[in-house]
């Protein structure tokens, strides 16, 4: 907990050892935006140029592959271990944490954000750029949580230490453990995956890239935790890889992890308790919940666009019902949804933000 919070004061301390805190509000040399100071008036130009080039406005690969890498960059820090958490290590020492097992595909994301990382490395350090990135990738998903971004993070100084990402195929203890060393409750660990709603994996079954974990990829809605609840019965691609398990829908994958989490008697209910609950998704996710600070949670400001609302309804996939649901939780019952119409889904996959 003591680096949660150590890290958490840190972030928020920084703007105003750089002397970055600076009022009153002025209009920017843009004439539309206005800011406290200058340097928040160059990030809306930054914002425009991975709204609309980098993301393309779209909940796709792209803004999947920046909120992950919000993950992969603060999660290298270690109370024993050492590392510099949400650094931007991850993009700056790329030679070596690429080497980690568990930054599989984080190749392809830094292909992808690195050319705007660079372009704009004289406004942005890497930290703060991941962060930024991660922040605004929120905003092009529908349903997604409102996070804030706060800017000040030094520039890294090494790679992070291996073994610090979870890994798929990892027990529920050691990702739990893994996130306590960081200050994390199972509670925020949960809160945390409701990521994994807008998410997919091109390397775990390297057969079917780009493989959705629930039916609906490009929407950051509560599916993440209906899909993994549900019996699993076949394979999307191919048998026998690490870190998956059968899933429930033709066209997505399960994460062993995720169905471990679901089912494992320390963070079954909680799991259970986001299936229905959009809102609580929302206000818990990188928030926490309790009162600390997490490293997904900084400063709110107008820099940071109010993603569009969700608009559907907790459901069940075509052609699935309460009774698919593996029920795990001991103290109430996995929620009664309605079917949703139709015959039974095959998810396409998600189109890779290389084109391929
Ligand atoms: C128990 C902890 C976690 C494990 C074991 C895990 C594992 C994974 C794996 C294996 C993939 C697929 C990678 C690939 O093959 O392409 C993935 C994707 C993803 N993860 Fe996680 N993850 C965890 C927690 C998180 C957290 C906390 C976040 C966000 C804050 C996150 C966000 C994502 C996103 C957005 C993707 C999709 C990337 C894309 O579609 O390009 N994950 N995760």
């Amino acid at each position: 907990m003591a680096f949660k919070k150590a890290l958490s004061s840190l972030i928020i301390a920084l703007p105003a050892v750089l002397g970055l805190v600076v009022s009153p509000r002025a209009t920017c040399p843009d004439g539309v935006n206005t800011a406290k100071n200058a340097q928040c008036c160059s990030l809306f130009q930054v914002r425009e140029d991975l709204l609309n080039n980098l993301f393309e406005n779209e909940c796709g690969d792209a803004a999947h592959g920046a909120l992950r890498l919000i993950f992969h960059d603060a999660i290298g820090i270690d109370p024993q271990a050492g590392g510099g958490g949400a650094d931007g290590s991850i993009a700056t020492f790329n030679e070596t944490e690429l080497t980690f097992h568990a930054n599989t595909g984080i190749d392809d994301v830094l292909d992808t954000l690195g050319p705007f990382l660079q372009k704009w490395s004289h406004i942005l350090t890497p930290g703060d750029f991941i962060q930024f990135a991660g922040a605004l990738s929120l905003t092009v998903c529908p349903g997604a949580p409102q996070v804030k971004f706060l800017l000040g993070r030094p520039a890294p100084k090494a790679a992070s230490p291996p073994n610090l990402v979870p890994e798929p195929f990892d027990s529920v203890q050691k990702i739990l453990a893994r996130f306590a060393s960081v200050g994390f409750s199972p509670e925020e660990v949960v809160a945390l995956l409701s990521s994994h709603s807008i998410a997919g994996a091109d390397d775990v079954d390297s057969s079917i890239p780009g493989t959705p974990f629930d039916i609906s990829p490009a929407v950051f809605d509560t599916q993440i935790f209906i899909n993994v609840q549900l019996r699993g019965t076949l394979f999307p691609g191919t048998s026998g890889n690490q870190g998956e398990v059968q899933s429930p829908v033709r066209g997505t994958l399960r994460l062993q992890s995720d169905h471990l989490l679901a089912r494992d008697s320390a963070t079954n209910c909680i799991w259970q308790s986001f299936a229905n609950n959009q809102a609580k998704m929302q206000s818990e996710f990188g928030a926490g919940s309790s009162s600390s600070r997490s490293w997904v949670r900084t400063l709110r400001n107008d820099l940071i666009p109010t993603p569009p609302p969700f608009t559907g309804t907790a459901s069940f996939p075509p052609g699935l019902s309460h009774a698919d649901v593996e029920q795990a939780c001991a103290t109430a019952a996995f929620p009664n949804l309605p079917t949703q119409p139709g015959p039974p889904l095959v998810v396409p996959p998600i189109p890779q933000a290389d084109g391929s």
